[in-house]
């Protein structure tokens, strides 16, 4: 028996070096950390159980038959973090670039039936350089083996991606489908084409990161909705995101302890400028709102006139989207509408009640926002909210103006309670383009056309940019002071905690993509 147990360790040792120590040090001498202690360091400490330690690839062609890896690039299992049952896989990019083979997605798609089957999270953390060359066609099926459980998964599931090297060609189309795809700043890089194939197809020049490194995903694609500035630092991030999503779709996300106080927070009421042309920062409202230090941004630098992210609310979880004067006046357009959307899909998909704050002058106008398709993007921003079941808050802390009022989770597309602070502004559009529209022929004929205007400009102002008009019609639950928001917000969703609303049978919808 001992021999055989010594047999079993060194096998073991084995499959622990990967690719082995040159490899190992190549991996550190750039900055990254190798799969194994990425794994150990994302779940909770001794935690980590391994699934398929020993698998080998079946290759014989390109004399794979002698290169032969245990774990075969990939590690798999399961293990905790904060407690929390996970499963995991970590691509190895010491052993053939971390390449992904028959037998590397086979194991990718075991954890990923179980935690089906559990109903527990997946978090992928990617560092491969694609498709196993020596293999063909058994790699792009197990590739598609992925992709057909990643939609299987989706909305069951958190499915989590984390970025931390290559990511080319189709394999991106994996983290793609995932809830949410993190990178790493300088280490890693996505796109389905690579700079020598661009170069060839369009004669651009281009490097990998400005193609698809983690800073044009965040500011330009979209693609990277958290990007950390190494592997330590994205880990952390996977834990914190994690923290305010359930298991799955039928679980609720855990509370953190709280106890309530006075709950009254004073700060809010200095936020909003007198001048309702300026702008401010409702990150600044944010904060005054949620529980200290709670808030974790989403897609922090693209599309910025519009914030998601998550906080936590007495405790619980709770997913904001807010619109931010700051940038474009708040105004939606083409790339904030499909940010918010998919946002708000992803939390009433898991049970994760939405706020909104909004101060909204419009959607964008313009040839490059129609061309673009503002109405199909702006419709899934409509029906993302439309069909969300999960408890809906609105706070018009601003403007709520034109059809971005209805869109942002007005009470006439299913919203649960409606605040507005006594600053609010609801109308079809602003007060002088209202006024200059409606009284064209009065100012025109007016001896003094541009004090006229003035004239006309408050009366509507005084008729429209009010929240009463909303208020009487019960648009509006209630006129909140600033300072009682918090308070109002808690127990609002408190109140609705058991709401349990149904959309009428269907196979699905078919949302405007
Ligand atoms: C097999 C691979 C591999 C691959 C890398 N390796 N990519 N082995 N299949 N796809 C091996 C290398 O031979 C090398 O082995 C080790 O991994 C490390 O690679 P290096 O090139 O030394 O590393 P580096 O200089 O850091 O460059 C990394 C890289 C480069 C940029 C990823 O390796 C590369 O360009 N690889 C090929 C990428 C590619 O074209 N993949 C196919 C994409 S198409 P040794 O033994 O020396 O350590 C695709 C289709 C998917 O993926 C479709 C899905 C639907």
């Amino acid at each position: 028996m001992e021999d055989k147990i010594k047999a079993l360790n060194e096998r073991l040792q084995n499959a622990y070096l990967g690719g082995g120590e040159k490899r190992i040090e190549k991996q550190h001498n750039n900055k990254k950390l190798t799969a194994r202690e990425r794994v150990n360091y994302l779940l909770d400490e001794g935690s980590f159980e391994e699934i398929g330690v020993l698998v080998t690839h079946r290759t014989k062609d390109f004399g794979m038959a002698n290169q032969q890896y245990y774990g075969d690039g990939v590690i798999t299992g399961y293990g905790t973090i904060a407690g929390r049952l996970i499963y995991v896989f970590a691509q190895d990019f010491t052993v053939f670039g971390g390449s992904l083979s028959e037998t590397h997605a086979e194991k990718i798609c075991k954890v990923m039936d179980l935690a089906m089957k559990v109903g527990a999270p997946i978090i992928g953390l990617n560092d491969s350089g694609g498709a196993r060359i020596q293999e063909g066609v058994r790699s792009l099926g197990g590739y598609a083996d992925i992709f057909y459980r990643n939609v299987q998964a989706s909305g069951v599931i958190p499915q989590i991606s984390a970025i931390m090297g290559p990511c080319a060609g189709g394999a991106v189309y994996s983290p793609a489908m995932t809830d949410f795809t993190m990178m790493v700043q300088d280490t890693s890089y996505m796109f389905v084409t690579g700079p020598n194939v661009v170069k060839t197809v369009t004669n651009e020049e281009v490097t990998s990161e400005e193609l698809g490194g983690a800073s044009t995903h965040s500011t330009k694609s979209g693609v990277a909705h958290v990007t950390s500035v190494n592997d330590i630092a994205s880990l952390e991030d996977v834990k914190q995101l994690l923290s305010y999503m359930p298991q799955n779709n039928k679980e609720k996300p855990r509370a953190l302890p709280y106890e309530l106080g006075e709950e009254l927070r004073d700060n809010l009421s200095a936020i909003i400028p007198d001048n309702s042309n300026k702008p401010y920062d409702m990150h600044e409202v944010i904060k005054g709102i949620i529980d200290e230090d709670s808030f974790f941004e989403i897609h922090k630098d693209f599309a910025e006139n519009i914030i998601v992210g998550f906080a936590r609310l007495a405790g619980e979880s709770v997913g904001i989207v807010a619109n931010q004067p700051m940038y474009l006046a708040g105004v939606l357009d083409v790339n904030s509408s499909t940010k918010a959307a998919r946002f708000v899909r992803f939390c009433d998909a898991f049970n994760i009640p939405l706020l909104v704050l909004e101060d909204v002058p419009g959607f964008l106008p313009g040839t490059d926002q129609e061309w673009n398709g503002i109405i199909v993007h702006g419709a899934k921003l409509l029906y993302a909210f439309s069909e969300a079941t999960v408890p809906r808050v609105t706070v018009i802390t601003r403007k709520a103006y034109g059809g971005a009022y209805d869109v942002m989770n007005s009470k006439h597309i299913g919203a649960d309670m409606n605040f507005a602070w006594p600053c609010a502004e609801i109308a079809v559009m602003g007060a002088k383009g209202a006024a200059e529209i409606i009284f064209k022929k009065s100012i025109a004929a007016a001896e003094n056309p541009e004090e006229k205007w003035l004239e006309k400009e408050a009366e509507y102002a005084e008729l429209f940019a009010n929240p009463y008009s909303a208020a009487e019609r019960g648009f509006v639950d209630e006129v909140i002071l600033p300072k009682d928001t918090r308070r109002k917000l808690i127990k609002a969703f408190a109140m609705l905690k058991n709401k349990d609303t149904k959309l009428p049978q269907k196979k699905h919808g078919n949302m405007p993509l």
